[in-house]
C-alpha cells in the first residue's frame, strides 16, 4: 500500500476515510504477507482500510540497528528499547492523529468481540508488537493507551496477536464483508454461538440436511436457527450470555 494521503472511498453513497492501522514490529516480513491476502487485501484495494507495517529498526540510532538490549538488574532475555519505539510513534503522530496506541502483550486486556466492536469505531490506530522478553516499562507507562492480549497462552511475539486484532477490527468496517448482515450475525455478536449451516447436496450418502431448512418457511427457519443457537450456546459455551430466559428453549 502506498504511503500517500488516504484515498477517499464511498460506501452506501457516503464519503468515508479509510480505517488506518500502523503496526510497529521488529519482524515486518511476518506481517507483510498476511495483509497482502484475502479479505484484508480486498478491503485495502477498495480503499476501506490501510494497514502499514513498519520495521522498528528504521528508527534505531544504533550502528547495528538494534532495537533491544540487556535488562537492568540482570536476568535472561532481551528487552526492547524505548528510543526507536518513541521515535516511531512521534513520527507517525506528527503525520496524522491517532486515537489509540495499543501494545500487544500477554498481560493485556483479553480481546473479545465487545473490544473489537469498540476499536472498529476508532480512527487511526497504532499497534506495537512486543518481542524478546518485552518492552522497557517506560513505553507502557508513557506511550501506550491500551494493552491487549489475544488469549491466555504465550506467543513468541505480538505479531500474530496484531494480525488477529487487526482482522477483528477490519472485518467490522462497513463494506469490507460482501454481505453486510454477516458481521452482525456472527457468533458472539449477540452473545450466542452460530447455528449450523448446510449447503447442497440435501442428502449426502444418507446424511441429510434438516427438513426445516428445505421447507421454504422463512419465519420457521429463523425460529429454528435461533433455538439451535441457544441450545449450542448452553451446551458449548455456558459462560456466554444468551439473551433472555424467555428465549431459552430448555426452560
Ligand atoms: Cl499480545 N503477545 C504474546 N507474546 N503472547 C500472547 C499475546 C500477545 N496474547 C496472547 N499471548
Amino acid at each position: 500500500m502506498s504511503e500517500d494521503a488516504p484515498r477517499m472511498s464511498t460506501f452506501a453513497g457516503e464519503y468515508i476515510l479509510p480505517v488506518r492501522i500502523d503496526i510497529l514490529t521488529a519482524l515486518p516480513d511476518l506481517l507483510q504477507s498476511w495483509f497482502g491476502e484475502s479479505i484484508l487485501q480486498r478491503a485495502r484495494t477498495k480503499g476501506l482500510v490501510e494497514v502499514h507495517v513498519h520495521d522498528l529498526r528504521q528508527w534505531s540510532t544504533d550502528k547495528h540497528r538494534r532495537v533491544d538490549d540487556y535488562p537492568f538488574g540482570g536476568g535472561a532475555g532481551m528487552v526492547m528499547t524505548i528510543e526507536p519505539i518513541h521515535r516511531a510513534i512521534e513520527q507517525l503522530k506528527g503525520e496524522r492523529a491517532y486515537e489509540e496506541v495499543i501494545y500487544l502483550s500477554p498481560d493485556g486486556a483479553l480481546l473479545d468481540q465487545a473490544l473489537a466492536n469498540q476499536l472498529s469505531t476508532k480512527g487511526n490506530i497504532i499497534m506495537l508488537c512486543g518481542h524478546y522478553k518485552g518492552v522497557d516499562e517506560r513505553v507502557r507507562e508513557h506511550l501506550i493507551t491500551r494493552e491487549v492480549s489475544i488469549g491466555d497462552y504465550v506467543l513468541t511475539g505480538g505479531e500474530l496477536a496484531a494480525a488477529v486484532l487487526s482482522d477483528t477490527i477490519i472485518r467490522l468496517v462497513p463494506g469490507v464483508l460482501g454481505d453486510e448482515t454477516s458481521a452482525l450475525s456472527d457468533s458472539f455478536q449477540d452473545g450466542l454461538v452460530a447455528p449450523p449451516d448446510y449447503t447442497r447436496p440435501a442428502d449426502y450418502q444418507g446424511w441429510k440436511v434438516p427438513d426445516i431448512l428445505l421447507s421454504g418457511h422463512q419465519a420457521n427457519i429463523d425460529t429454528w436457527r435461533h433455538q439451535q443457537a441457544l441450545e449450542r450456546t448452553k451446551e458449548r459455551r455456558p459462560d456466554l450470555h444468551w439473551s433472555g430466559e424467555g428465549n431459552d428453549p430448555a426452560t
